[in-house]
């Protein structure tokens, strides 16, 4: 392939990936977003295999490094839960932040490059250090992102005493040691203050991440996928590689825009996040179906026929999902449910909260897949002046987006945090196994509340009975 032809399939393939992350933005789009990503995708692989830059000699190593790292990839993509879809984005962005560091070592000792000035030597020499910082971090941010997601590493944040001037002082060092790489003589005189500055981003990585609660991890991997865009970006520049560039800066910016949006919707300061060691106040989550939360007062269940039969008296339902419809897979049988009453002239809407879940988009991929149609799919913005006028709200597995602790108590770990206000509905309905807490371990006073009903059991086992009730 002539570097032209290899220039233009890389612009084809930059247009498909942003036209991608167009499509991704909307879930009536997302499937065609995806596709344009993926033919992106390979346009690129294959006009980087076939390009000018690739001797014929390299294409075996290549082809076989694809075939290991696809099967591998396809062997996760099939393997993996729905609900341990962070943990797995936590470990792939490792791989990208390992990629920076190797690549980044490998255009140092490489010495066929010829500069034909000594500023762009320096350059190339200032795009390797910063290069390998950023991948260090992400690499071992993202280990230890994927440790806590997967429960091997306790969600405690850890606080150092006088953390903010530990990290200060790794930032000196990797400063001064920057100086000390750049005037190095020659390629072992500069590979000590390297190592030096890839073991302190190494801690650095390690140590941002260990400081944060686990009711803040969504926001963390969010924040390392625009690391590991940044480290992507990075390797572009060390291998004068324009694609990688631009599809770097294209997931570091994206990435960042989500983690906004994301510490809105959680009540946590953005730039607190993006300088590491926040969310002290968090406690540790607890285990899926942890131990019971202390008990406020009195809680009013209810059984699956009561709940149809109010579904069937009213006018406006709000449904509200959340964590627990994904784990017992309750959202066809919510659809049906949802079917049912709109015949039955019911207006039926959905209300998502941003942080629903365990992951971005998590409640919207689920009732896409159930096929519940759009416009009846609500952002929390757009529906939670709603709630006063709906008769019903019914709560499927929810737990922290429904707290109106976030509201009405400053000491809760969760203060400030907007939630989903199904309390001011007519009558509330929070369908769940137990009084156990949810992701952030803290107790919801929601359940107390007089115009709250319980309807305890599994949201699949439990909804299943209310599509009969309603039904007869
Ligand atoms: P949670 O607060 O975690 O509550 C889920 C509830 O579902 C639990 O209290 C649990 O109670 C119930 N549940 C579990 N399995 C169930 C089943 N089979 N049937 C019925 N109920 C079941 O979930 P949420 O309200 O969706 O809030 C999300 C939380 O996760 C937030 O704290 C958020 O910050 C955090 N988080 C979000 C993300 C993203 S990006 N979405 C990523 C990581 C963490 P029982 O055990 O009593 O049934």
């Amino acid at each position: 392939m002539t570097s032209s032809l290899a220039t233009v399939s890389y612009i084809g393939a930059t247009i498909l990936f942003i036209l991608s992350l167009g499509g991704l933005s909307n879930p009536e789009t997302a499937r065609r977003g995806n596709l344009f990503g993926m033919v992106g995708m390979a346009i690129a692989v294959l006009a980087t295999v076939l390009g000018p830059r690739v001797t014929a000699a390299g294409i075996p190593y290549i082809v076989g490094a694809l075939v290991v790292g696809g099967a591998i990839g396809l062997f996760a993509a099939k393997k993996v839960q729905m609900t341990q879809m962070p943990e797995l984005v936590a470990l792939m962005h490792s791989l990208v932040g390992l990629a920076a560091c190797l690549v980044g070592f490998a255009s140092y000792v490489d010495t066929s490059t010829v500069f034909p000035s000594e500023a762009e030597k320096a350059i190339h020499e200032v795009e390797i250090y910063i290069g390998i910082l950023i991948g260090a971090v992400t690499f071992s941010g993202s280990l230890i992102a994927f440790g806590k997601l997967s429960g091997r590493i306790g969600g405690k944040p850890l606080l150092l005493p006088a953390r903010h001037w530990l990290n200060l002082a790794g930032l000196l060092v990797v400063l001064w040691f920057g100086r000390a790489f750049l005037h190095a003589p020659d390629i072992q005189a500069g590979m000590t203050p390297l190592l030096v500055m890839t073991v302190i981003a190494l801690l650095f990585g390690i140590h941002m991440v260990m400081a944060i609660g686990g009711a803040d991890m969504p926001v963390v991997v969010s924040m390392l996928n625009s690391y590991s865009g940044w480290a992507a970006a990075a390797t572009g520049f060390m291998l004068s590689n324009d694609l990688l560039i631009v599809v770097g800066a294209l997931v570091g910016s994206s990435g960042a825009i989500l983690s906004y949006i994301m510490c809105r919707a959680m009540n946590r300061n953005f730039i607190s996040v993006i300088a590491g060691g926040f969310g002290g106040g968090a406690p540790a989550p607890k285990a899926e179906g942890g131990a019971a939360a202390q008990p406020q007062g009195e809680v009013s269940p209810v059984s699956s026929a009561e709940t149809a039969e109010m579904l069937r008296e009213a006018k406006s339902v709000i449904i509200v999902p959340g964590y627990g419809m994904a784990v017992a897979q309750a959202q066809h049988t919510v659809y049906e449910i949802t079917r049912q009453l709109r015949e039955k002239g019911v207006n039926v809407r959905f209300a998502i909260h941003p942080v629903a879940g365990r992951m971005p988009g998590h409640m919207n991929v689920l009732l896409a897949e159930a096929k519940v149609p759009y416009d009846i799919v609500m952002e929390m913005d757009e529906i939670n002046e709603d709630f006063p006028d709906a008769d019903v709200s019914m709560v499927i597995g929810a737990n922290d987006i429904v707290n109106p602790a976030a509201q009405d108590d400053p000491t809760s770990p969760i203060a400030g945090m907007p939630v989903l206000e199904v309390w001011k509905a007519r009558t509330s309905i929070v369908m769940k196994r137990s009084m156990a807490s949810g992701y952030a371990g803290v107790d919801n006073p929601l359940f107390y509340k007089d115009n709250n009903r319980m309807l305890f059991g599994d949201a699949k086992k439990m909804l299943d009975e209310v599509l009969v009730a309603l039904k007869t």
